[in-house]
């Protein structure tokens, strides 16, 4: 799918087409509440307060949030049901932050260690309300988390240090070592969730949520004792989407726009380097980004402003000046390096929406 961009269009550029992503928004929405799963899309993906309202609107039952510094642009923006899926160590001047928010908002935050819970717990010693904790377990990814027979002494250190133990989520993102472990990753998901939860309910604590999470297993571990779900990622979609499978060519939404600046026999290079696509790669795809009308063009390698782009023995490339789009490979933290993105309907330039939480990382 070629996608048609703006004329005289300033590059590096990120191309948003709104109707693909009101599609994208709909369609997870729509695939979910069938399967009677919650959405809770991380919003780290896009990281700006209007797309998460648009996701809300659509029917999400909160967000998710990867920071305390998207979770504070994303309270600031109004949105008041927010999940930080990430085992936080409210330490230092995340203590306050934590404080602050947990004030403003209903916060649950994850932990997976006692640690991180003693530190919640002493961030919003004195608090009216009590603060929500997810306790967050390992279904194979190998990151943060804990195994699921070992949620219970979690949430037990938690519950005695006056959090209120909410329930368990997982990521499995080890669906994205190959197309061929999405499948498995997700039945991983779905298991070791439910034997996470089924300890904590042995174990005295309620549970009521029991949270899968990542966009190539959404529509595969959205079933059994899962109740809710956070993709992110569905909502631009990215080359890592395509090649699992877990999203169709046409429904890619974002595109980089890139001026070709040099050409040679053989190559040609792009102002689009490491500084726009990133160096993300995925072990079954070559190269950091398709190039949909150049479909055997590899992007080889990454400057930080050039991306140098090899042609086939003899296959004629663009010229100097065309402007080209190109999928990148995890479209994530290419959001994060703008200020702002094009938003275009029909391939025409509609609006200009600021990145809110860009580089909030933290
Ligand atoms: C904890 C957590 N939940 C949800 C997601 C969303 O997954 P995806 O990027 O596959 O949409 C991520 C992504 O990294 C994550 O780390």
């Amino acid at each position: 799918v070629i996608p048609t961009l703006p004329a005289a269009i300033d590059t590096p550029a990120l191309v948003v087409d709104l109707e693909i992503v009101e599609a994208n928004i709909e369609r997870m929405q729509r695939e979910l509440a069938s399967r009677g799963v919650a959405l809770r899309p991380h919003t780290k993906t896009h990281k700006i307060v209007r797309l998460a309202r648009m996701q809300l609107d659509a029917g999400a039952a909160g967000i998710t949030v990867g920071t305390l510094g998207e979770a504070e642009v994303m309270v600031s923006g109004g949105i008041r049901d927010v999940f930080v899926a990430y085992p936080v160590i409210a330490i230092g001047p995340k203590a306050g932050r934590l404080r602050d928010l947990h004030d403003r908002a209903e916060l649950i935050v994850g932990v997976d260690s006692a640690e991180g819970a003693r530190a919640l717990s002493a961030a919003v010693a004195g608090a009216s309300g009590q603060l929500r904790v997810a306790v967050e377990i390992d279904s194979g990814q190998a990151r943060t988390g804990v195994a699921p027979a070992d949620a219970p002494d979690i949430a037990r250190v938690a519950r005695d240090a006056g959090l209120e133990v909410a329930g368990v989520f997982t990521h499995g993102g080890h669906a994205y070592a190959a197309p061929e472990r999405v499948a498995s990753a997700a039945a991983d998901e779905v298991a070791s969730l439910a034997e996470a939860a089924a300890a904590l309910r042995a174990a005295g604590f309620e549970t009521p949520m029991v949270s899968a999470g990542s966009t190539p297993t959404a529509l595969l571990s959205a079933t059994g004792a899962v109740t809710e779900h956070r993709p992110g990622t569905y909502v631009f979609g990215d080359r890592q989407q395509v090649a699992l499978g877990a999203i169709r060519p046409q429904a890619v939404a974002l595109h980089v726009a890139a001026t070709v600046v040099s050409a040679h026999e053989g190559r040609f290079v792009i102002d689009a380097g490491a500084k726009t696509l990133t160096k993300d790669i995925a072990p079954y795809l070559p190269g950091y980004g398709a190039i949909p009308a150049w479909p055997n063009a590899m992007i080889e390698r990454l400057s930080d402003y050039h991306g140098v782009v090899t042609l086939p023995h003899g296959e004629p490339g663009p010229q100097v000046g065309d402007v080209i789009a190109v999928v990148p490979n995890h479209v994530c933290p290419v959001v994060n390096e703008f200020d702002t993105l094009l938003i275009v309907r029909e391939g025409r330039p509609v609006d200009r929406w600021p990145v809110d939480a860009r580089g909030r990382n933290g």
